[in-house]
């Protein structure tokens, strides 16, 4: 096969939803369909139950089986599929963000009777902002839900995007029959179905043929009559998936295996394969010759005994091979893997090759952090991997002077990995940890304890949001920190960060300054602008 051929053929995409809604059912059906898994609860829920807030064995339970779980690949309809799993709990969401960047499309799970929550919301807010092709699956049809009419004006209203139904439900909760195939002209009648699959699907291009009341009885006037009325809705044109205005809509149940194959038929059809990239050099195409990619997971220390870490890598352009030496920009230096990784359900393989749209994980002993880039000797970087603003800020204080090297080092590297991030007060040298969950303080606490033998404390501190300042004009910087002094933090990369007390505050430093940006959220940055090759 060609390179080209091989880029075609890949569908690189995540699958996101509010927890329990089903996002873990789906990629085990899916992985069912693929023929990676032969059986149903194969793939370890990796949710951290939501009472469980401080359970720690939980949270190492979870690293052990995030990474096993961060990419599952397989074949399907001459497909290469890779799905990028995202952290369920919200503590997590700046990961999920992350792993966002590093995907061409999303499959969006919505529970049907509890509509969009918050973290759809949240999570959909991330794919508009890049554009991102979204497909929805409303999900739990075999249960009492919402009607479907106001479902989808939920999605639209809610979620900010125009939605074209391709299936429409026939009936719903116990008396749900099945679906209307209406993108393909089929008929697919429900039976619930745990563990197999149904596939009792009919070509049914006329709903106003009598066979349709023989099947389906008296549903099928109600099924004419909705999907009269679903025409309403925009007609699906594929370039405005793909350019992420409007959303595809399906129904079904993911527990029942319903729904499932014809979501990831027409999925592995439509979908984008890998989709150029913006850099600091402008944009990087898949079909471009020479290799590049970009961090934008890592895990560390699993096992402490080996001080082990693998950086999750996308391929953005070119061909990765191993024991071929890499440049790695922001070092400077260059590096080759012998032994990289691919994932194939949830197992690791040792890999060759790998193209545009693929992760690999590359061993690492704490080169690279989350953004880094990896070229055939460019010194770009790519854009737009994004850092949010916090929302808990605890000062973090060392208690044990002997152990102060280990603190630092602990801190930088959980940093880098995005655990959290750290920013540094003056004067004194005052770190302060800035996260989206309180998870995280404990994870850090722990994770510092038992990697790096450091013990810490936290100190709340009453900040409410951190946004980046920025300005044409470095004087009005200087001169709208000289008397926020207290309010005043750098990030890692020593850019200068507004940490306000109230939302009050914050608004009235907005008007009163015109001439600052305040950002909330920052790209990670790691580099001085474009140096061209
Ligand atoms: P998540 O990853 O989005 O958090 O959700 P997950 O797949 O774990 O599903 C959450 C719960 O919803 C699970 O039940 C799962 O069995 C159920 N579920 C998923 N799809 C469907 C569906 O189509 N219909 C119905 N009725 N239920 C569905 P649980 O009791 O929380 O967990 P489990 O003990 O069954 O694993």
């Amino acid at each position: 096969m060609t390179r080209t051929e091989e880029i075609a053929r890949r569908r690189t995409f995540a699958i996101i939803s509010h927890p329990d809604a089903g996002k873990t059912t789906l990629t085990e059906k899916f992985l069912l369909f693929g023929g990676a898994i032969q059986t149903a609860g194969a793939v370890k829920s990796n949710k951290i139950k939501k009472s469980a807030t401080s359970d720690f064995m939980e949270i190492e339970k979870q690293r052990g089986i995030s990474v096993s779980t961060s990419v599952m690949g397989f074949e399907y309809g001459g497909c290469r599929v890779n799905i990028l799993d995202t952290p369920g709990h919200k503590d997590f969401a700046e990961d999920t963000y992350r792993t966002l960047t590093a995907v061409d499309s999303v499959i969006l799970v919505v529970d049907a009777a509890k509509g969009v929550e918050e973290q759809t919301e949240k999570l959909m807010g991330v794919c508009r902002m890049r554009n991102t092709p979204v497909i929805i699956f409303i999900n739990k049809m075999d249960r009492e839900g919402q009607d479907p009419f106001d479902l989808l004006d939920e999605l639209e209203k809610k979620l900010n995007i125009r939605v074209t139904p391709l299936t429409w439900p026939i009936s719903k909760g116990a008396t749900f029959k099945g679906v209307y195939n209406m993108y393909r002209g089929e008929l697919n009648l429900f039976s619930p179905n745990k563990t197999g699959i149904s596939d009792d699907v009919k070509a049914f291009a006329d709903l106003a043929d009598p066979a349709l009341d023989q099947i389906i009885d008296r549903y099928a006037d109600q099924l004419r009559e909705e999907v009269e009325l679903a025409s309403a809705f925009p007609t699906y044109k594929r370039e405005e998936y793909l350019a992420g205005e409007i959303a595809p809509v399906f129904f079904g149940s993911a527990l029942n295996n319903f729904g499932v194959k014809e979501l990831l038929n027409t999925f592995i059809e439509i979908a984008p394969a890998p989709r150029p990239r913006l850099s600091s050099t402008g944009e990087v195409k898949p079909e471009d010759a020479k290799l590049s990619g970009f961090v934008f997971k890592i895990h560390a220390n699993l096992d402490p005994n080996h001080r082990d870490r693998i950086a999750f890598m996308r391929v953005c352009s070119g061909v990765f091979e191993k024991n071929t030496f890499y440049h790695h920009p922001r070092l400077g230096k260059k590096y080759r893997f012998s032994t990289p990784i691919m994932f194939q359900a949830n197992e690791r393989n040792n890999v060759e090759t790998a193209y545009p749209g693929d992760v690999v994980g590359l061993y690492d002993t704490g080169n690279f952090k989350i953004g880094d880039s990896l070229t055939e000797g460019s010194n770009m970087f790519f854009k737009g991997i994004p850092a949010f603003s916090p929302e808990l800020f605890r000062m973090v204080e060392n208690n044990d002077p002997f152990r102060a090297k280990q603190f630092e080092k602990g801190l930088k590297q959980l940093t880098d990995e995005g655990v959290a991030q750290l920013f540094t007060q003056q004067p004194g040298n005052r770190k302060i940890i800035g996260t989206v969950g309180e998870l995280q303080f404990d994870v850090i606490q722990f994770r510092l304890m038992q990697e790096y033998g450091a013990k810490v404390s936290f100190r709340s501190l009453a900040y409410l949001k951190a946004c980046w300042i920025d300005s044409e004009d470095e004087a009005a910087v200087e001169e709208f920190f000289r008397y926020r002094k207290d309010h005043l933090a750098y990030d890692k990369d020593d850019r200068p960060v507004y940490l306000a007390d109230s939302l009050w505050m914050l608004q009235r430093a907005i008007d009163e300054n015109p001439k600052l940006r305040f950002q909330f959220s920052s790209e990670i940055m790691l580099h001085e602008e474009t140096e061209q090759d």
